[in-house]
C-alpha cells in the first residue's frame, strides 16, 4: 500500500481539493482507495466523498467511490485503528490533514510515500517553507515547517529506511500576474535544491474545482457533464498531468474483474 498524505499547516492552500480530485483519479484508473480525512472540524475530503455517494445513490450511476472516514481529531486508538482498518484492502491510502499544527498529521506524515504540500503562488504561502530577502527575493533560509519535515524524513529512515518523496504542489496558478509568479517560482527552485523536495504543477485556478463539490464529482466523471466544455477538457488534462507529476506506482490490475 501507498501512503500519500496532503499537508500544509497553512489552510486554504488546496490541500482537500487536490487530495479529492487525486483519490478519484486513483479510482479511476482502477486502483482500491482509502481515505482519511483528519480535518474533523472542515471535513472537506469527507463532506466531497459524501455528497459523490449521494449524487450515485440519487443518480444510480457507477461511478468510482473510495472508502472513506473521518477522524474524531482526538482519539490514538481511533486513529490507529481507522489506520489499520482502511490499509487491510487498499493501494493507496490518501490522507488529508488540518491546515494547523497536529499530532495526527504530523504522525502522518513521518509514515508518508509520498507528501504533498500544495502551495498557492504566493509569498505568504512559500512563507510557511521558505524565507527570502525583501530586496533581491532570493531564499535566504528554510522555514519552521522545512525543518519539521526534514526532522520526519531522518525519523522515518530510522524507522524503516524507507523515504518520503516530498513534492510541492503549485496550487491554482494564473496566467496573469506573471512578475509576482517569475519571482515565487524562483525562490520555490532555489529552496527545493536546498530542503531536496520536488515541485510540480498542480490545478490552475478555476471555478469548476468549487462547483463541482456539492455533487462530489470531478471533471473525470464526464458522462455527468454532457458535453463537455473546452475548460472541462482542459482542467481533465491538467489533472491528468498532475497525477504523472505525482508519479506514483501503478497498480497491477486483476485480469478478470
Ligand atoms: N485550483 C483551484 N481553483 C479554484 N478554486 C480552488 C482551487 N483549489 C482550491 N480552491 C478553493 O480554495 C479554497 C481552499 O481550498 P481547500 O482545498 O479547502 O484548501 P485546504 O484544504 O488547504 O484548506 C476552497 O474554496 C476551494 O474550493
Ligand atoms: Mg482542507
Amino acid at each position: 500500500m501507498h501512503v500519500l498524505v496532503f499537508a500544509n499547516e497553512k489552510g486554504g492552500t488546496g490541500k482537500s481539493t487536490t487530495a479529492v480530485h487525486a483519490a478519484i483519479a486513483l479510482a479511476f484508473k482502477g486502483a482500491r482507495v482509502a481515505c482519511f480525512d483528519l480535518d474533523h472540524r472542515q471535513r472537506t475530503m469527507g463532506r466531497y466523498l459524501d455528497n459523490r455517494r449521494e449524487t450515485i445513490r440519487r443518480t444510480g450511476r457507477d461511478l468510482p467511490m473510495p472508502v472513506y472516514e473521518t477522524h474524531d481529531g482526538e482519539s490514538m486508538d481511533y486513529f490507529s485503528s481507522t489506520l489499520e482498518r482502511l490499509g487491510e484492502n487498499a493501494d493507496f491510502l490518501v490522507i488529508d490533514t488540518p491546515g494547523r499544527d497536529d499530532k495526527f498529521a504530523r504522525i502522518s506524515v513521518t509514515n508518508a510515500d509520498t507528501l504533498v504540500t500544495p502551495m498557492n503562488d504566493s509569498f505568504v504561502d512559500f512563507d510557511l517553507i521558505g524565507q527570502v530577502d525583501p530586496e533581491t527575493f532570493r531564499v535566504s533560509r528554510p522555514s519552521f515547517y522545512s525543518e519539521m519535515i526534514w526532522e520526519s524524513r531522518k525519523r522515518r529512515a530510522k524507522a524503516d529506511g524507507e523515504s518520503i518523496d516530498w513534492v510541492v504542489l503549485r496550487n491554482r496558478m494564473q496566467h496573469i500576474e506573471a512578475r509576482n509568479m517569475k519571482r515565487v517560482s524562483e525562490a520555490i527552485d532555489q529552496l527545493s535544491k536546498r530542503v531536496g523536495f520536488r515541485v510540480i504543477s498542480g490545478l490552475s485556478e478555476r471555478v469548476i474545482y468549487r462547483e463541482l463539490f456539492p455533487q462530489g464529482l470531478t471533471m473525470l466523471d464526464a458522462g455527468e457533464f454532457g458535453a463537455m466544455g473546452l475548460s472541462h477538457v482542459a482542467a481533465r488534462q491538467e489533472l491528468r498531468e498532475m497525477m504523472s507529476g505525482l508519479a506514483l506506482p501503478e497498480v497491477a490490475l486483476p485480469l478478470f474483474a
